[in-house]
């Protein structure tokens, strides 16, 4: 049996990286009659940077609010908000007594996002890594689905899950997977295909997000970065046109088809053909997903139910996990 699990921070704007990168993929594994599913909304990674207190509440809403409009079910997978699982920051503490500092000063997440003053920098913000092991570890699970950022953080849990196995003399936790999933892993900016994107980039022309009206969408992709070949017929074609390789991988991912397939039916033609019939998809597969998303949002007593759903059955594995973890490393109870 799989247990999978994953999360996204309550951090501003969503955009097709997201959906593409990560919901759509997280939707697929919730049909696998041998996974069972965990999805939450990592809000206590979202305080490690500043944040404004009046939104978090606002903003964790509108994730559980993606999840669910993107197709994530909470009748089979479960949907919820970290911190309401308290067992994750207890987790967390046990498994910092076993993090080595010179393996987190090594994280480059910490070290782009800590930048030139790391001697400022919070202890939570230097901790991440640790308490994204306790989410995943306090669950046993056995496959996160994560960006190829994330791998690092990823190589830490599981070096945290056998120094546990190791220093207790036990097989307990099991080794998570990382699992790098979808056609289009890494969904690049519209203006420049060797760039990710990215929520913090200035332009918003740069993505397209899940809250953009059909116009805008339209908009963006006309403006999209492209050159000025046709479409060649195979994947070799794109080598050194990233904006072209870029602009057909969305295609892919959001057709359900794959890069060669797309490529065949556009072979020759140019992007002034290509882009019209990239709009009408990206607007058939994104505006539901926005008008649901909008719906939940209308209606929050609706998302906190499910939320509540969702944490009594993650914390049902959680607590008795915790417990555990405890009687092994000897706790007085
Ligand atoms: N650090 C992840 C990110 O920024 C989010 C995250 C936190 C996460 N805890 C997790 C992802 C546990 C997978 C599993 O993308």
């Amino acid at each position: 049996m799989k247990r999978i699990l994953s999360g996204m921070q309550p951090t501003s704007q969503l955009h097709l990286g997201n959906y593409l990168g990560a919901l759509k993929n997280w939707v697929a594994f919730q049909d696998d009659p041998n996974a069972q599913c965990l999805y939450c909304v990592v809000d206590l990674h979202a305080i490690t940077a500043s944040y404004e207190a009046a939104n978090l509440a606002n903003a964790t809403r509108e994730i559980a609010a993606a999840y669910i409009a993107a197709g994530i079910d909470p009748d089979k997978s479960s949907i919820f908000v970290q911190s309401s699982i308290p067992e994750h920051s207890q987790l967390m503490w046990l498994l910092a007594t076993m993090a080595q500092m010179g393996k987190l000063e090594r994280m480059t997440q910490f070290k782009d996002k800590a930048g030139k003053n790391a001697e400022r920098a919070g202890l939570g913000l230097f901790a991440y890594p640790v308490l994204m092991a306790a989410d995943i570890l306090i669950y046993k699970a056995t496959h996160v689905p994560v960006g190829e950022d994330q791998k690092q953080h990823l190589e830490l849990a599981r070096d945290l899950a056998s120094t546990f196995n190791t220093r207790y003399g036990v097989d307990f936790f099991p080794q998570p997977e990382p699992v790098i999933a979808g056609v289009a892993p890494r969904v690049m900016s519209l203006r420049d295909g060797t760039q990710k994107m990215s929520k913090s980039a200035d332009s918003d022309m740069t993505r397209i997000n899940l809250t953009d009206t059909p116009d805008m969408i339209a908009k963006k992709i006309k403006k999209a970065k492209t050159d000025a070949e046709p479409l060649p017929e195979n994947l070799a074609g794109l080598d050194g046109r990233p904006e072209a390789l870029n602009l057909i991988t969305l295609y892919a991912a959001l057709a359900d088809k794959s890069k060669e397939e797309v490529l065949l039916h556009f072979a020759g033609k140019q992007f002034g053909q290509f882009k019209p019939e990239f709009i009408d998809l990206a607007v058939e597969k994104l505006s539901p997903i926005t008008t649901r998303m909008n719906e939940f949002m209308d209606d929050p007593a609706q998302i906190d139910s499910i939320l509540s759903d969702g944490s009594e059955k993650a914390r049902s594995i959680a607590s008795e996990v915790l417990a555990k973890t405890q009687e092994i490393m000897g706790f007085y109870s």
